[in-house]
């Protein structure tokens, strides 16, 4: 069905987009006076940004057939904090290893996400906004990323091999990283118009701490009794090994991987001013944007640079836990993967939508200069994929590498299992580190 901007209005602080939907009648395109006037009626009855659905029969066409329906809509670029927190009605709640999570089932079985119902449309609503102005979208460069180590072959193997250790501790880490999402929340700046010269009013940037960053921060820590994303990995882990990890084995696994126990507090109070402030100006990038301003964009891409390489692991996650071969749980496992997967698209895309928003902006520095998004946020990109496409992912494999060794200790094929294990990897121990043996690895 073809979707045309037909009429756009207001300053750009106020941008109300109207699409007319359904012109697939070349009946009404030969009445072109109705279908404007129409237009900029729905327009201007929309100037609220509220959400405004018209549905008109223009009634019999000329050639006597029933002529089309046209739909004039209103995009709402205005939201509330509890309509970006608002979850969709489900019948049956989602139980996973005996712990109440978030989300749950429609009528029809589908699962729903929680703190959708707004959220998704809003940001769908941004998106065509911030496109419709001339700006571009970047792409979440999910390609860029390579696959999980262990990967599908290395871990199914270690299993068939009866050793589970190294598969419980990634699940382990991987639920724990999910718990960082929660710190978004710190990285919250005030005011944040006053680092721009554009006006951001009725974009992403403008629900940044009105909504989005909590809703991101509640799905992954959880909230109240509903269990997030942090739970949600370890109890697919305790269903795929048919046994409750106790709370000291999981400190034990993360302090093994250098995960300090009280990281995941995320919860709580904030570090104090003088504390962070020090902090943001050892890791400053640019000498004139506000730290605390470019510190909360780091963070964006550092989330976002995690969020894409996690749709990497759920793969490997789901084609493991749902193989009954190996994982226990008749494929539950696997199915409470799917949906933390599910949970996670409006993350990427409120992250990638505010990105291109600054991107796309004039910002204004602590000297009262002006700088170019684009420049701004292209640096700060290399740096945070860099960051993570190296280092970090470094530490990570030689974590790995570590708990693996932890798995076979005492094992008494030990060494026919290690290299039986990096036979179906990309990489290779050397005495410096590892080695790609694949190309992209
Ligand atoms: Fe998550
Ligand atoms: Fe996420």
């Amino acid at each position: 069905m073809p979707v045309q901007v037909v009429a756009r209005a207001g300053a750009p602080d106020a941008i109300v987009t109207a699409l007319v939907v359904g012109l697939d009648d070349p009946d009404l395109l030969e009445e072109p006076q109705p279908l404007a006037a129409m237009a900029i009626a729905a327009t201007s009855a929309a100037i609220d940004r509220r959400v405004t659905a018209r549905r008109s029969w223009l009634g019999t066409g000329q050639n006597g057939r029933r002529s089309s329906a046209i739909s004039i809509v209103s995009v709402q670029l205005d939201w509330t904090q509890d309509e970006l927190l608002a979850t969709d009605p489900v019948i049956e709640p989602l139980v996973a290893a005996g712990r109440r999570c978030h989300g749950g089932f429609a009528a029809d079985g589908r699962y729903v996400s929680p703190r959708t119902q707004g959220r998704i449309p809003a940001i769908e609503a941004w998106q065509s906004a911030h496109v419709t102005a001339g700006g571009t979208l970047v792409a979440a460069p999910i390609d860029e990323w390579p696959e999980p180590y262990p990967n599908v072959a290395q871990s199914r193997y270690l299993l068939e091999e009866d050793v589970s250790d190294l598969v419980v501790t990634t699940l382990t880490r991987i639920g724990t990283v999910e718990g960082f999402g929660g710190l978004i929340r710190h990285a919250a700046v005030e005011g944040l118009q006053r680092h721009f010269d554009d006006s951001i009013a009725a974009t992403t940037l403008a629900h940044l701490t009105s909504g989005l960053f909590e809703a991101h921060a509640r799905d992954e820590t959880g909230h109240g009794d509903e269990a997030g994303h942090k739970e949600m990995w370890f109890a697919a882990r305790d269903i795929a090994f048919d046994r409750p990890f106790t709370d000291d084995e999981t400190a034990r696994m993360l302090d093994r991987m250098g995960i300090p126990a009280g990281a995941l507090n995320s919860s709580g109070p904030p570090p104090d001013a003088a504390t962070v402030r020090a902090a943001l100006e050892a890791q400053r990038v640019h000498d004139d944007l506000d730290p605390a301003f470019e510190a909360m964009i780091r963070r964006m891409l550092g989330l976002m640079f995690i969020e894409v390489s996690a749709f990497h692991t759920f793969a490997w996650a789901e084609e493991l836990l749902g193989d009954d071969a190996l994982a226990a749980g008749d494929g539950e496992a696997a199915r409470l993967v799917s949906y933390i997967r599910t949970d996670e698209t409006p993350h990427v895309e409120y992250l990638r939508t505010a990105i291109s928003e600054i991107r796309d902006r004039t910002l204004v520095g602590e000297s009262g200069r002006r700088h170019e998004g684009r420049a701004v946020i292209d640096r700060l990109w290399a740096i945070g994929r860099a960051e993570s496409l190296g280092p970090r992912r470094d530490a990570l494999r030689q974590s790995t590498l570590a708990e693996l060794e932890c798995a076979l200790a005492g094992n008494p094929r030990a060494d026919e299992i290690r290299g039986g294990f990096h036979e179906r990897g990309s990489l290779r121990p050397t005495l410096g580190g590892l080695e790609a043996v694949k190309e992209g690895a």
